[in-house]
């Protein structure tokens, strides 16, 4: 077992904008953060993940950026933002910071001068082609509907956007980008910052000439991931990121990485040879999508809790003792995990703890998602006016307006599966705005923040809140918990979650039921141990019961140490 801090760590990710409103302006912002640090200290995490706080038009709410050596004044002032690293470091916790060099802003300096003429000292900055018989030089879809191309009339070219058209992508084939990217990455390290979340960074290497991506279909605009999904120089340009910048700090990287199997992960993290401490694989987060859909956003699946073992277990076989593992169910792009994993309803808290549990006791860096400790669920605005996030208005656009379908059928869809589920407010207190603002807030908050708030969890010893605060506690103390080995028990059970994991002599059992049933549990006749020890539950345990054919109740999550 090799230690590093960040695979000790717990990190808490805060997306700004709804976090908490300091000035009530409705959009949440840096003062705003450093009121609640001492929350997010009780709670006992050791990291904190900012989304996006640099000068952004916010097309996408930060993740285009103007200048990436400056903060969005909504949020404050870069003063304001060395007053929370220094709060921060203070109670001991790290900051990460998002690094978004996948694409700029089209109002960064960059962009505006290269799109100025085809002559510009700027233009090989980004990508632009000339146009194929009339029209986009290929047939990419943009992560946001519709083309990957967007036309320049000034200069007659297309330049490329695998997102918003306002997000133009960066040519990391020019050297020049890449040094003004490790540039700005120092600027930031400098300034005593703790790591990097990288969004999107598995894409920044395209395959050369730019192919069109197969099979066509009937639509004119295709998943193009083939040509720019761990491209043939990702891993060069992240060993050349790492020459340069990462070995020169003792920072936690993470790889938001799209379509990465294990083998891609392991070039990645490997302990010895990779570039990151670890990245977001997102296989769990298609199970519950049509599996041919490039966007999980655009269907509802059911799925079976055998699918998610089969993807959990083969990652943590796979990295184990050479890569590192993220563990997360939800963030700001993901719908809340007990409305997706859980049940939101009867048992919201019952399943809440036994998600964090599930989380927790796997091998990796555990993240929390602000909210989820609270046990915050889904929103489903009746109308599609109360949404903000551009993804989902542009799905809407296309499949309503263009493509006919009815908002009936639409609706559910974006009630499961739109980023904002994760974008409303903070549920703060009871009290209007559920204590986020004291102006309106920039979207509606979740109507069930009367019942579901911090005020309430920290009133109550038996809350979410407190749950998490013990796995966190449960962390530290048991090396086995961060570094054991992963086994997994009753491969084939549709209801129960059961594995082990083992540091030396020390062996832990994790069982969880995944359903609102009563499942009985039997333990597999190979386990061998002579005695046990609860170390957490999610319902009052008798200790006296065996553990060899019990009955567990909805939700539950139980954790022992074998002796
Ligand atoms: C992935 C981020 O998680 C998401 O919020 C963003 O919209 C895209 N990358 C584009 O930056």
């Amino acid at each position: 077992m090799k230690r590093a801090w960040w695979k000790e760590s717990v990190v808490y990710q805060i997306y700004p904008r709804s976090f908490c409103d300091s000035n009530g302006d409705g959009v949440g912002d840096l003062q705003g953060i450093i009121r609640k640090l001492d929350y997010l200290k009780e709670l006992g995490i050791d990291v904190i993940w900012l989304c996006p706080v640099y000068r952004s038009p916010n097309d996408d709410n930060g993740y285009d950026i103007s200048d990436y050596r400056d903060i969005m004044p909504e949020f404050g002032t870069l003063a304001d933002w060395e007053e929370l690293l220094a709060g921060m470091h203070r109670r001991g916790i790290n900051l990460v910071m998002d690094l978004v060099v996948n694409h700029t802003s089209d109002e960064h300096p960059w962009f505006i001068e290269s799109r100025s003429s085809q002559d510009s000292p700027y233009r090989d900055y980004y990508v632009w082609r000339p146009p194929k018989d009339g029209r986009e030089p290929n047939n990419w879809v943009s992560h946001f509907s519709g083309s990957a191309w967007q036309y320049d009339e000034a200069t007659g070219e297309y330049y490329l956007h695998l997102f918003s058209p306002k997000q133009p992508d960066l040519n990391w084939e020019n050297a020049a980008v890449r040094r003004e990217v490790y540039d700005l990455m120092c600027f930031w390290l400098d300034k005593g910052i703790d790591g990097f979340r990288m969004d999107v960074i598995n894409m920044i290497s395209k395959t050369p000439g730019l192919p069109d991506a197969t099979p066509v279909t009937s639509d004119r605009y295709q998943y193009g991931g083939e040509h720019f999904l761990n491209g043939p120089r990702l891993l060069e340009f992240l060993a050349e990121m790492k020459a340069e910048v990462l070995s020169k700090y003792d920072i936690l990287t993470v790889g938001e990485t799209p379509g990465v199997t294990t083998q891609h992960a392991l070039g990645l993290t490997d302990a010895q040879d990779g570039a990151l401490s670890m990245v977001f694989q997102f296989e769990h987060m298609h199970l519950d999508a049509a599996p041919e859909a490039g966007s999980s956003r655009r269907t509802i699946r059911k799925w079976r809790l055998t699918e998610l073992k089969q993807i959990m277990s083969r990652w943590q076989r796979d990295l184990e003792g050479r890569g590192w593992n993220s563990i997360y169910l939800g963030n700001h792009v993901q719908p809340r995990p007990v409305s997706r994993f859980g049940d939101d309803g009867p048992y919201r808290v019952e399943s809440a703890k036994m998600l964090a549990t599930f989380v927790h006791m796997l091998q990796g860096t555990p993240y929390v998602y602000q909210g989820e400790e609270i046990g915050m669920t889904n929103v489903a605005f009746e109308t599609i006016d109360d949404y903000r996030d551009i993804q989902t208005l542009n799905l809407y656009r296309e499949m309503v307006d263009e493509k006919g379908l009815s908002p009936e059928e639409l609706m559910p869809i974006v009630h499961a599966k739109s980023r904002d589920n994760a974008r409303t407010p903070m549920q703060w207190d009871a009290g209007p705005n559920a204590g986020f603002t004291t102006g309106t807030p920039w979207i509606k908050v979740n109507p069930n923040y009367t019942e579901i708030n911090v005020e309430q969890s920290l009133a109550d010893p038996n809350s979410v809140f407190y749950y998490y605060r013990e796995l966190i506690q449960l962390r530290k103390a048991n090396p086995v918990i961060v570094h054991g080995a992963y086994d997994l028990l009753l491969d084939d059970d549709e209801a129960i979650y059961a594995f082990t994991r083992t540091l030396a002599h020390d062996r832990l059992l994790i069982i969880l039921n995944f359903t609102g049933d009563t499942p009985v549990f039997s333990l597999p006749g190979d386990l061998k141990f002579s005695g046990k020890a609860l170390l957490i539950s999610n319902y009052p345990v008798d200790e006296a019961q065996p553990l060899r054919a019990m009955t567990l109740r909805p939700y539950e999550a139980r954790v022992y140490r074998l002796t």
